[in-house]
């Protein structure tokens, strides 16, 4: 096993006019394929100590895969790995902390039965003896929640108690206390606000001050070019380039990942205030906090949700289409009151409502099928009304709609699970997508999502809009509220709090969703 800590000292005359740099990571030549998919091809690169490096590529384009060879968890097929100097002799998750790694993988790992000093030290507890020392554990969980910002937090809480940026800190506590020296983090903002962003990008520059080098995946661009020393771009598997985040401009950087330029939406605002509703919402109540919320969506408007994470937006919506229960209210779609809020009937009514869950991975994929089952189930559960459906047009609907997001598989036969992060998100929305609704709700539906596959569903939303389809867009991501919705509605504390329709910028929306 490798020394922790252990320091390397390489001289490269050229960049540092004879100084020395201490490298932390090297890779050469590192490739890894899955059953004929080049994930990796001859990567090569190397991260100076003390720094921060962003790994930017579409989805699909082996960034997590690159993480995990480092991590122990894949062994490439060919190529090394060094860590301060020492080449990876083992691919284990054991071999890799003890070299002084630590993961923050790209799904949330914590058991949320389990309290916050349990989940840090799962694997590796303090003993005492042959006992558990518990006092001792919890007392560093401590000092380690202290230093990511969540002092507030005993570290006797439950996981499951805590909000999904809380859990995200956690996780970042968890490779602190095992000490790790390069920590990689994938994608840890998606799911966090611009503020609970903001923070965490403070902590990662605090932790590189402090001599920490940091691997950092993400696809907000603004964020990498913001905190990055170096970028490094991916794509298809192949190094394309390795530069100083101050020699790459946003656009550059974009074309290298697509390799091409990725054009901005030019969605036309409608005016809608003369526009008859199609769905309306009565003093709902959905426990625990949404109390009595009112609001209407107008035919083929787009009509936007802000708020920061925990305000009640991905409540509210999981209760207009049933899949939590409201305890109170109604709901009217296009003038015919609805009963029974399920979704069964939300989506088999003749106005046909439809949720792109937050939780796509948990509550929109069935695991083990194919990418076209996953699409095709969907279409066939919604068109079905007796008789037959042609084999020949549920393929058209996935080649269709696997197109349109641009879903990268090996074939649509691929399974599902295999799929990178992103692209399994393509396919929830393709499902949803494929039983051409009249009304769609999407919640998040662009985050973990590459910067094309991005601006191509900015286009999709314009375009169902002006076909008609009304939309309720929920986003922590406030420029695309702006650049999208006709109406906004600002939530905080699970209420409604404010309605914006003409002037919808993005410091009024923050102004308004933070909590005096
Ligand atoms: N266990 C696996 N089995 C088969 N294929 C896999 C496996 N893991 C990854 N892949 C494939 O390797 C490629 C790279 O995936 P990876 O998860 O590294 O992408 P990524 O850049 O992290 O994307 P995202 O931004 O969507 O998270 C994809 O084509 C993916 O389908
Ligand atoms: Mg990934």
């Amino acid at each position: 096993m490798p020394k922790k800590n252990q320091k390397y000292v390489y001289k490269n005359e050229e960049e540092t006019n004879g100084g020395d740099i201490v490298v932390a990571l090297e890779l050469k030549d590192v490739s890894k394929s899955f059953a004929g998919i080049h994930a990796l091809k001859d990567i090569t690169f190397s991260v100076e100590a003390g720094q921060i490096c962003s790994i930017v590529g579409e989805n699909g384009a082996g960034k997590s895969t690159l993480m995990r060879v480092i991590a122990g968890a894949h062994a490439p097929d060919t190529g090394t790995v060094k860590i301060c100097g020492k080449q990876m002799t083992e691919f284990t998750p054991s071999y890799a902390q003890a070299s002084g790694v630590g993961i923050v993988y790209q799904e949330l790992s914590l058991i949320p039965e389990m309290s916050v000093y349990e989940n840090i030290y799962l694997g590796h507890p303090i003993l005492r003896g042959i006992l558990y020392d518990h006092k001792a554990m919890a007392e560093k969980c401590r000092e380690a929640l202290g230093e990511v910002g969540l002092g507030n937090i005993s570290p006797h809480s439950m996981i499951k108690d805590l909000s999904v940026a809380q859990q995200q800190l956690v996780e970042i506590a968890r490779v602190l206390v095992a000490e790790a020296s390069i920590l990689i983090m994938d994608e840890p903002t998606s799911s966090l606000s611009e503020q609970d962003s903001s923070r965490l990008l403070r902590l990662l520059t605090e932790l590189k001050d402090k001599g920490k080098t940091i691997l950092y995946i993400s696809h907000r661009l603004n964020e990498v070019q913001q905190i990055s020393d170096t970028i490094v771009v991916l794509r298809d598997g192949n190094f394309i380039e390795h530069n100083l985040a101050k020699n790459l401009k946003h656009r550059e950087i974009i074309e290298m990942m697509v390799g091409k330029a990725v054009d901005r939406v030019d969605h036309m605002k409608k005016d809608t205030t003369g526009l008859p509703a199609i769905l309306s919402v009565q003093n709902l109540c959905v426990k625990p906090r949404i109390k009595n919320a009112s609001f209407e969506l107008k035919k083929g408007e787009v009509l936007g949700f802000a708020g920061l994470v925990g305000a009640g937006r991905s409540e509210l919506m999981r209760g207009v289409f049933g899949v939590d229960k409201p305890t109170g209210g109604s709901l009217v779609l296009n003038g015919k009151k609805i009963r029974h809020i399920t979704p069964a009937a939300m989506l088999k009514n003749e106005t046909r409502l439809c949720l792109v869950p937050e939780n796509r991975k948990e509550e929109g994929l069935i695991f083990g099928k194919s990418v076209g089952e996953n699409i095709a189930i969907t279409y066939r559960n919604f068109n079905y009304k007796g008789g037959l459906i042609k084999k020949g047009l549920e393929d058209d609907v996935v080649r269709e709609y696997s197109g349109k997001l641009q879903i990268k598989c090996s074939s649509t036969d691929q399974c599902v699970e295999d799929l990178s992060g992103g692209n399994q998100q393509k396919v929830v929305l393709a499902k949803m997508l494929s039983t051409k609704p009249d009304i769609l709700i999407l919640d998040e539906p662009t985050r973990g999502i590459d910067v094309g596959a991005k601006a191509e569903i900015h286009k999709i939303i314009s375009q169902l809009s002006k076909e008609g389809v009304s939309i309720i867009l929920v986003s922590s991501e406030l420029s695309e509220l702006a650049l999208l919705c006709d109406r906004v509605l600002v939530m905080s504390d699970g209420k409604i709090v404010a309605e914006m329709d003409r002037e919808i910028t993005e410091s009024a929306m923050l102004k308004e969703a933070i909590p005096c």
